[in-house]
């Protein structure tokens, strides 16, 4: 079974062609990273003109790489949210155009849930239940899933996503825009215990997650570092910044897992391209006696593989959406 699967729910157009819910035949992303770079962040209004101007030529090309037709394709598998509304209907009317004209089924896919399922392309889902971790741009949540496509929110940010804490802490450095992988890279010269930040949240004994003490806190630093003639080692700054995170979000998730009695754990979304999170997490899990899965670096930022894969997974159960499904930029993950 050929899968389709189209993801526009940010500033990346991005199609895709996955084989019976795991082989990627093609997974191709048209980023709009330079058109919104300049302001700083994402402009709503010009990712829906570049999703519109990118998607058909995107389409074509997936399926040519893909060595397929329209005609080939079994199901499309479209992001319908969360995400920026003007931009997620682009998608949504593409995918509907394909079902129509092609009469491949369709399947509206949860953002969140392509991330987890990025860990299920190549190898296939292992036997649940579940915890994994979320950590995105727009989000940072730790689940329980006690069954493929079954949800329970244990805890989430309060505040700032974690991405949204290393971009903003990234472009306060001067490191561009989205800043995330840029801030990766510079802490790996850092000495990741020369700035103690606080850990916000570390002992709450929940499940949730605060950022912006913690941006707070690095603004502070550094105006009193200058402020007393010193100038802060931008590499230690970066790598300490880093560890606040990684640290907190590591014990989280395994203290969840833990309680959970459960084994697998499960890492999603573009911050788990990052280094230190994946180092930690891995060590942590062996240590706890936990299987640590995440997806390959190029998977973890969005992509249309993940949504593809997940869309398989609901088709391949019978599940359907009609043609009139409709977008929802607020979607949250379903019990
Ligand atoms: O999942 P994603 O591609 O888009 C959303 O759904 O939001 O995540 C993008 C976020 C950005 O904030 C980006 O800076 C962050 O993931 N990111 C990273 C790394 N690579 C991407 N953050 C830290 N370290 C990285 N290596
Ligand atoms: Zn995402």
């Amino acid at each position: 079974m050929k899968v389709l699967g189209i993801e526009t729910s940010c500033d990346e157009t991005a199609v895709a062609v996955v084989e019976d819910g795991r082989s990627v035949l093609a997974n191709l992303i048209s980023s709009q990273v330079d058109l919104h770079a300049r302001y700083g962040g994402v402009v709503p209004e010009l990712a829906s003109r570049a999703h519109v101007q990118a998607i058909n030529p995107l389409m074509a090309e997936a399926l040519d790489r893909a060595g397929c037709r329209f005609a080939d394709i079994d199901g499309v598998a479209v992001t319908v949210g969360p995400g920026l509304a003007g931009a997620l209907l682009v998608g949504v009317a593409a995918a509907k155009a394909v079902s129509l004209a092609t009469g491949a089924e369709l399947i509206g896919v949860n953002h969140l849930e392509g991330h987890i399922y990025a860990n299920f392309l190549e190898h296939g889902p292992p036997e649940p239940p579940y915890v994994c971790l979320v950590v995105s741009g727009g989000h940072t949540l730790l689940v329980h899933m006690p069954e493929e496509h079954r949800y329970e929110v244990l805890g989430q940010t309060v505040d700032d996503a974690a991405g949204e804490a290393f971009d903003k802490i990234a472009r306060f450095m001067g490191l561009g825009f989205p800043g995330g992988p840029a801030l990766d890279r510079l802490a790996r010269q850092g000495d990741p215990e020369a700035i103690a930040f606080p850990r916000a949240m570390a002992d709450s004994g929940d499940y949730d997650f605060s950022l912006s003490g913690l941006k707070t806190a690095v603004l502070r630093y550094v105006k009193g570092e200058l402020a007393a003639g010193r100038r802060p080692d931008p590499a230690d700054l970066a790598a300490s910044f880093q560890e606040a995170i990684v640290d907190v979000q590591v014990s989280k998730t395994v203290a969840a897992a833990l309680e959970r009695g459960v084994s697998t754990v499960l890492l999603g979304g573009g911050v788990v391209a990052n280094t230190r999170l994946r180092e930690r997490m891995e060590k942590a899990g062996a240590e706890a006696g936990l299987r640590v899965l995440f997806p390959a670096i190029e998977l973890c930022t969005d992509n249309a593989a993940m949504i593809a894969c997940a869309g398989a997974s609901r088709l391949a159960r019978g599940e359907r959406s009609s043609l009139d499904v409709a977008i929802d930029p607020g979607l949250e993950l379903a019990p």
